[in-house]
C-alpha cells in the first residue's frame, strides 16, 4: 500500500537540493554537449532555451503540484487526482508510462557513468598526460571495442546505485550535492578558462550562440526538446514523487525557477569548456556521445594541475551522475515495495538486476552487436530515441494537460498561491502554450524522421 503520511523535506533549500541532485547529472554535461555538437551549435542550444522555459517550467511545476497533491507513488497519485477529480482511471498510464521511462533511461545512464568511473581512474593513473586528440581518441574508441571493459565499469556504476538505494540512505547525500554543484560550477569556470587560452573561445562561443537558422528542422526541434525533458528529470515521475514530500509552505514557481536556472548554467558552462577545445584540436563538434570524453581528457594532459583538475571532474561528474541514476531507481524501487511484499534489498536487487541486464545490450551495441538495428537505430541510440523524444516528452504532455485542464481550479490556487492574474497566466500556459507547444514539436520532428 502507499504511504499515506509521507516524511516533509526539511527546508526548501533541502529540496532544492534534491531536485537539483536528480537534475544536474550527465544530461548537462554529456548529453547536453553532443546533442548541442550534432545538432550544428546555436539553433539548437536557443530552442532549447525556449523549450526549458515554456515548457520545462510549467510542467516541472505541474509535477511538483501533483506530488504535492496526491501524497503517493507516481502511478496512485496519478489514480488517486484523477478519482478525486471525476476523471478516467485511464490517467494513471502516464505514471506508468513514466516509471518505464526512467527504468530504460537508467540502462544506458549505467554505461555513461561507467565510463566516468573510468576515466576518473585514467586521470589519476596519468593516462591522459601529454595526449594529443588523436592518442586520446584512440583510447576512447579501444574502450568501445572492449565489451569486457565496459561491462566492468557498467557493472561498478550499477553496483555503487543499487547498494546506495538498497540501503535507502538516499537522503545522506544532500550534504555532498551542497558542495558539489559549487564545485562543478568552479572546475567548468577553470575550463572555460583554459579554453580561452587556446584561442579557440570565440569560435566555441558563435558556433553556440549564434544560430544558422538554414540548420533548424523538425529533427532538431525535436531533439532540443527531448534534452529539456531529460536534463530537467520530467515525464518520469520522478519530480512527481519528489513532490509529495513537499512542504505546503514551498513556493513551487519560484523554487522550479531556481532549479532550472542552476541545471541550464551548469550545461551553458560545459559547452563553453568543451567547444573551445574541439576546435582547437580540429576535432568534429558532431562526435556523438563521445566527445566530452575524447575532448577534456586533451585538456587536462596538457595543462597546468591538470592531472588534479581532472580527478576532481571526472570525479564529480561521476557524483552527478550517481545522484541522477538513484533518483532513477527508486521510483521503480518504491513502487515495487509498496506494492508487493518484497523487503527493499530484494527489490532493489531485481529493478536494479533488471536495469544492469538491459544496460549490458546497449554496452555490446558498440562492438559485438553493432549491427543489430531497431528502426535503423543501434540499441543504445534506440533506448535513448525512444524515451527522450517520445516516452518523456509524451509523459510530460499527459502531465501539464492534466494539471491544467483536470484538477479543480480550488486546488491549483491553493497551490500555486497567485493572484488572479497570476492563476490567469498559469491557465494561458498550462492549459494552451505548453501542450500546443510539445504537440507541435512531436509532430515536425516525428515527421522529420521518417
Ligand atoms: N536529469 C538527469 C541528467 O541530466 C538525468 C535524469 C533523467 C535523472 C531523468 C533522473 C530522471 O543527467
Amino acid at each position: 500500500m502507499a504511504k499515506l503520511a509521507h516524511a516533509q523535506w526539511s527546508s526548501r533549500m533541502t529540496f532544492v537540493l534534491a531536485a537539483a541532485g536528480s537534475a544536474v547529472g550527465l544530461g548537462n554535461i554529456w548529453r547536453f554537449s553532443y546533442m548541442v555538437g550534432e545538432n550544428g551549435g546555436a539553433a539548437f542550444v536557443l530552442v532549447y532555451l525556449a523549450c526549458v522555459a515554456l515548457v520545462g517550467l510549467p510542467i516541472l511545476v505541474a509535477e511538483w503540484l501533483m506530488g504535492r497533491r496526491g501524497q503517493k507513488n507516481p502511478v496512485d497519485t496519478m489514480d488517486g487526482l484523477a478519482q478525486a477529480n471525476g476523471k478516467s482511471r485511464a490517467w494513471m498510464g502516464i505514471g506508468i508510462t513514466g516509471v518505464l521511462a526512467a527504468f530504460l533511461i537508467l540502462s544506458f545512464y549505467s554505461v555513461i557513468g561507467g565510463w566516468s568511473l573510468n576515466y576518473t581512474l585514467g586521470t589519476v593513473t596519468g593516462t591522459f598526460n601529454g595526449g594529443d586528440a588523436d592518442s586520446i581518441g584512440a583510447l576512447f574508441n579501444g574502450m568501445l571495442a572492449s565489451p569486457g571493459e565496459l561491462l566492468a565499469w557498467h557493472t561498478a556504476f550499477m553496483a555503487l546505485v543499487i547498494f546506495i538505494v538498497a540501503r535507502g540512505v538516499t537522503k545522506g547525500l544532500e550534504g555532498a550535492v551542497r558542495s558539489m554543484m559549487p564545485a562543478l560550477v568552479i572546475l567548468m569556470l577553470i575550463l572555460a578558462g583554459y579554453g580561452i587560452s587556446t584561442g579557440y573561445f570565440g569560435e566555441a562561443m558563435a558556433f553556440m550562440f549564434s544560430p544558422d537558422w538554414s540548420a533548424l528542422d523538425g529533427g532538431v526541434v525535436l531533439d532540443a526538446m527531448g534534452q529539456a525533458f531529460f536534463t530537467l528529470s520530467l515525464g518520469m515521475g520522478i519530480m512527481v514523487a519528489y513532490g509529495s514530500y513537499l512542504g505546503e509552505d514551498i513556493n513551487l514557481i519560484s523554487t522550479a525557477r531556481t532549479v532550472i536556472i542552476l541545471d541550464t548554467v551548469i550545461a551553458l558552462l560545459a559547452g563553453m569548456a568543451i567547444f573551445p577545445i574541439v576546435f582547437a584540436n580540429g576535432l568534429t563538434p558532431g562526435e556523438g556521445p563521445g566527445l566530452i570524453f575524447v575532448t577534456l581528457p586533451v585538456a587536462f594532459g596538457n595543462m597546468a594541475g591538470g592531472t588534479v583538475l581532472g580527478l576532481m571532474f571526472f570525479l564529480l561528474l561521476t557524483f552527478a551522475a550517481l545522484t541522477s541514476a538513484i533518483s532513477l531507481l527508486e521510483p521503480t524501487v518504491e513502487m515495487l515495495e509498496e506494492r508487493t511484499s518484497m523487503n527493499r534489498i530484494t527489490v532493489t536487487l531485481l529493478g536494479g538486476g533488471g536495469v544492469w541486464l538491459l544496460g549490458v545490450a546497449a554496452l555490446l551495441s558498440f562492438n559485438v552487436w553493432s549491427e543489430i538495428s531497431l528502426l535503423g537505430l543501434n540499441i543504445f541510440d534506440f533506448l535513448d530515441t525512444l524515451t527522450a523524444k517520445f516516452l518523456l516528452p509524451l509523459t510530460g504532455l499527459g502531465s501539464i494537460v492534466f494539471a491544467g485542464w483536470c484538477l479543480n481550479r480550488q486546488s491549483v490556487e491553493q497551490e500555486l498561491g497567485l493572484s488572479a492574474t497570476g492563476i490567469t497566466a498559469w491557465n494561458v500556459i498550462a492549459r494552451v502554450v505548453a501542450p500546443i507547444g510539445v504537440v507541435v514539436v512531436f509532430i515536425t520532428g516525428v515527421v522529420g524522421l521518417f
